[in-house]
């Protein structure tokens, strides 16, 4: 059956950590692995723009032994002069797996139905599974384990970040709680799920208003600029709603006293967090987004190997 990633969820709790043992190993050793040896290709469609994620997947696919084919925005029929499905049936013809940056959640699980290739979820509207990978792996090099630690999320706690945070850290076993203002809170749906996960690995989910709750003791510290892509238009109510909910030195002090400072990027210093605090000893940004490299080089070798679709399974 070919395996896909379109939200955190579709890793079990036991393959998440086999994922995050992996990345730490290619980490450690950044050639030894071959799952795309050819070499074979793989497609990352972008309907958004990206720094990170195009990086890193580009250089994570060659380091596998395979080429990317990158797709900018318009450049594809895909969406608009042919169907998604028609696509996915003609990706899975020449792609070994295909990475995509989109808006719904949707169109992403309609590609996966039609796929015969792993599909990847580059960020959608509704999720950013592949950056939660690498944060998990961030906070395991930080504090040596997951399980039982304390993840607080403050800013926009509707958007794709939250709700990856929610899911997968809630996979790991973390305590996770998310706080934004009223009317900026996440799904219930995705809420429930979240809860059904933290129940199979004792870790527990907290949705609030008050950003004071969610920091108390936190080991990590989490936010995500207030306008995420396609919301440009709601900039300057955005930026009023989300104020009191900026990661400064004052928030900081909340959390644990070896509490890590972890954002996704690009950033906005003097909004969502103070320079002070993601130019500060606490914050691990960089390392976070170095690990966007390993965590998917894990990831798409887990899909390859679990699809029967790798060139290069390791000897039973
Ligand atoms: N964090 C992240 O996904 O960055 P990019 O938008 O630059 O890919
Ligand atoms: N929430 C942000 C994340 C960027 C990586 C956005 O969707 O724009």
């Amino acid at each position: 059956m070919t395996r896909h990633f379109l939200v955190d969820t579709d890793l079990t709790p036991d393959e998440q950590a086999s994922v995050l043992d992996l990345a730490a190993s290619l980490k450690a050793d950044r050639f030894s692995r071959r799952p795309l040896a050819g070499p074979q290709t793989v497609g990352v469609v972008f309907d958004k723009t990206s720094t990170r994620t195009r990086v890193s997947f580009a250089t994570g696919v060659s380091d596998l032994g395979g080429s990317p084919l990158i797709i900018n925005p318009g450049e594809t029929q895909l969406g608009h002069k042919e169907s998604i499905a028609d696509s996915a049936r003609v990706f899975s013809r020449m792609l070994a797996a295909v990475v995509w940056r989109t808006y719904e959640q949707a169109g992403l699980e309609e590609m996966a139905e039609h796929s015969t290739v792993p599909v990847v979820n580059g960020l959608s509207d509704d999720y950013h599974p592949c950056q939660i990978l690498a944060d998990l792996l961030t906070l395991r090099e930080h504090f040596g384990d997951l399980a039982g630690r304390t993840l607080a999320y403050v800013g926009d706690a509707a958007n794709n970040m939250a709700n990856s945070y929610l899911l997968g850290c809630a996979t790991a076993g973390m305590h996770v709680r998310v706080a934004g203002p009223e009317g900026y809170l996440p799904r219930e749906d995705v809420v429930a799920a979240a809860r059904e996960r933290a129940g199979a690995t004792g870790g527990s989910v907290l949705v609030t208003t008050d950003a004071r709750e969610a920091l108390a003791g936190a080991d990590a510290v989490v936010t995500d600029t207030w306008v995420s892509m396609g919301q440009e238009s709601e900039k300057a109510e955005r930026t009023e709603i989300f104020a009191a909910y900026s990661v400064t030195a004052e928030a900081m002090a909340l959390a644990a006293q070896d509490a890590v400072f972890l954002h996704c990027l690009p950033a906005y210093r003097g909004l969502e967090v103070a320079a002070e605090v993601i130019d500060g000893p606490a914050s691990l940004v960089w390392d976070e987004a170095e690990n966007r490299l390993h965590a998917q080089k894990a990831l798409l070798t887990f899909l390859l190997d679990s699809s029967g679709l790798s060139a290069d399974l390791p000897a039973a």
